[in-house]
């Protein structure tokens, strides 16, 4: 049988044998706290290339140190991390996968900074600080953290690089209408909102000319929050700006309740794709190759993101081809296993 989960896809200049994406995921397991790649998470990584995921993705990785989500988070701010992203990034390449990394600033939800750092001094909830609302010189450096952490990203030999915009993060703190109060050409309507990204892509793209995806919470599950119309003028803009993939994730800008179903994000990936004519990801509770299949067969979606269902199983993508009749080559190690 001949599928769309395997068959390959072309960004730009790199082509994914598949579509099946590692989701990015923090590890919490940089023990040094100081940003830098530990030996479980060149294996990590390894062991899902080896299990033919297309492309792998690096978690959440931060720009800034005041930007990390915690102190174990793993960090590009500086030259010393290159070393060790670049062997991920290799190992990667060395299964015929191709390697992302999701550049990454906390904002508000930075949780073990001493001061956090947000487009206004709103706090998520009571266990949060107030954030520092961020000057015109905060954002300028901030816009100038994510290029340089784009050009050691491509230091280290990544084909793809992600921008964190969702999950209530700092990109995702401006874009919302529920933590951005700023009255200033940073706050206010959407096109106001959008410009911290706007300039962030502008910025990156100086230092890197591969593709770029974007990560939106394209539902914010509370009144008052972007709407999909918003969402559509987003992905407008992020196409004009020559963006290659949203990746539609949602929720996390503010506390809020989230009935959560196989394939519960969907909508998002589906209708920003055919409204802004942009190809899309679909992530979150997709767990069978017959439901990844079904999302792109019905064009709802162009990739297949999957966390927790490749946490389980890193040989997710054999099972998935076992499930749909075809069959996908083994690493060469591996070939006496593989029936
Ligand atoms: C342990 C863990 C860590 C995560 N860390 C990140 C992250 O670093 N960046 C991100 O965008 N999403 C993160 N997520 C969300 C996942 O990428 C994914 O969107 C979510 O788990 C839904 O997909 P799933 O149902 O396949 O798990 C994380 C999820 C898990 C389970």
């Amino acid at each position: 049988m001949s599928t769309k989960l395997f068959t390959p896809i072309t960004f730009k200049e790199v082509t994914l044998k598949n579509r099946i994406v590692m989701s990015p995921m923090c590890m919490y397991s940089c023990e040094p706290e100081d940003g830098t790649v530990q030996p479980f998470h060149i294996a990590h990584y390894e062991s899902r290339a080896a299990g033919q995921a297309g492309l792998v993705m690096v978690e959440a990785t931060a720009v800034q140190q005041a930007g990390r989500i915690s102190a174990k988070d793993l960090g590009i701010w500086e030259d010393g991390h290159i070393e060790g992203l670049k062997k991920i990034s290799d190992r990667v390449h060395a299964h015929g996968g191709k390697s992302s990394i999701q550049l990454a600033h906390a904002g508000r939800k930075a949780e073990d900074e001493e001061k956090s750092y947000s487009a206004s001094a709103l706090a998520f909830n009571e266990s949060y600080q107030t954030p520092v609302e961020m000057s015109m010189q905060d954002i300028a450096d901030t816009v100038e953290a994510f290029k340089q952490g784009a050009s050691r990203a491509k230091q280290a030999g990544f084909d793809i690089i992600e921008l964190h915009a969702a999950h209530g993060y700092l990109i995702n703190q401006f874009l919302s209408p529920l933590t951005n109060n700023r009255n200033d050409q940073y706050g206010g309507n959407s096109e106001n909102r959008y410009r911290i990204l706007e300039e962030i892509i502008e910025a990156v793209k100086t230092v890197w000319d591969g593709p770029i995806f974007v990560r939106i919470s394209a539902n914010e599950y509370a009144e008052g929050g972007n709407s999909m119309e918003d969402f559509v003028y987003f992905a407008e803009q992020m196409k004009k700006q020559g963006i290659d993939l949203i990746d539609c994730s949602s929720g996390g800008v503010v506390p809020a309740k989230i009935t959560a179903y196989p394939g519960y994000q969907i909508p998002g990936a589906d209708t920003i794709k055919h409204q802004a004519d942009i190809p899309t990801g679909a992530v979150g509770l997709i767990t069978t190759g017959i439901q990844a299949e079904e999302i792109l067969q019905n064009d709802r979606a162009d990739l297949i993101f999957l966390a927790r269902a490749l946490l389980r199983n890193p040989y997710w993508p054999k099972a998935a081809a076992d499930e749909l009749g075809y069959t996908i080559e083994a690493p060469i190690q591996y070939q006496r296993g593989w029936r």
